[in-house]
């Protein structure tokens, strides 16, 4: 275990609005992982007690469409799209818009890299000092429990708008989990990735590259594997995908082929 301390961060505002971190302030307390994850202290057993009530998540829940613009666009119409196939296909998903969670960057603590083996068995969210100031750990009992999950997101200057590239890099926490010996993400069932990304240009080999290698890696300590991609081009100003019919029927397609590879029961079946 290093000496390394972090600041436990007091935040302002609600999950709608972005927050600063007050981190700065010199009256902010200062704890060591140690300190914050030992068995003796409140967080470290209600983790514990937690795990025992709970135990690990095993991804055979409801599949989750996870919208990542900033704005009702079109990645939200492709979303909505490919939920709707899916019900069609006899099974309902989650929907969620990554706008209405906070989620704060990581910060390279190193609380989860020093955390003990034990606590790799608990509730791993705890283990970010972040997760108890924002709503990242309802999206990642979401991204852990889901059959199979489908990202919707723009292209930002040939990558991920930041709130998802924060997303993604707070899942550092799941990769330093996945390195312990008994970890339970050992145990976690691998489950299909499919990736909806949208972009202006009509053109540009590389358009969607720094995108998929970002979510391939981020997400694989999470035990999502890259399935399908559906890659669009020429879709800027809201209006412009729901213009394009033969690539709403793409996203369709794709949402059938996620329904049938994980074999989801129909609805009201067993
Ligand atoms: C900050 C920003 C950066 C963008 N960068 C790119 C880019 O590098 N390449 C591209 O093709 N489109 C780029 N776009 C355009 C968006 O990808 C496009 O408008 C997309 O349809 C937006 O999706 P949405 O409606 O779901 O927000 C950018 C848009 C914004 C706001």
């Amino acid at each position: 275990m290093s000496n390394r301390s972090i600041r436990v961060c007091r935040f302002s505002g609600s999950a709608s609005q972005i927050a600063m971190p007050a981190c700065i302030q010199t009256d902010t307390p200062v704890f060591s992982a140690t300190e914050m994850y030992s068995s003796g202290t409140e967080t470290g057993q209600k983790a514990r007690a937690d795990l025992r009530q709970t135990g690990p998540p095993r991804g055979q829940g409801e599949p989750l469409v996870l919208v990542c613009s900033p704005r009702t666009g079109n990645s939200a119409l492709a979303g909505r799209t490919f939920a709707d196939a899916c019900a069609e296909a006899g099974c309902a998903v989650k929907l969620l818009f990554l706008r209405d969670y906070q989620v704060l960057p990581c910060v390279d603590c190193g609380v989860c890299a020093d955390a003990r083996t034990e606590f790799s068995e608990c509730a791993s969210w705890r283990l970010c000092p972040l997760s108890l100031e924002d709503n990242s750990a309802a999206l990642f009992q979401a991204l852990l429990t889901a059959r199979f999950v489908a990202i919707c997101a723009p292209v930002y200057f040939y990558h991920l708008p930041a709130q998802l590239k924060a997303l993604l890099d707070r899942c550092q926490l799941w990769y330093q989990t996945g390195l312990r010996k008994k970890s339970f993400m050992l145990k976690q069932a691998q489950r299909d990735l499919y990736t909806i990304l949208l972009g202006a240009r009509a053109q540009g080999k590389e358009l969607f590259r720094g995108s998929l290698l970002s979510l391939k890696y981020a997400l694989r300590p999470l035990r999502l594997e890259q399935r399908e991609t559906v890659l669009l081009r020429g879709i800027d100003r809201i209006g412009d995908l729901s213009a394009r019919p033969d690539f709403l029927e793409r996203l369709r397609a794709c949402a059938r082929t996620a329904c049938n590879a994980s074999a989801i029961s129909p609805v009201g079946g067993k």
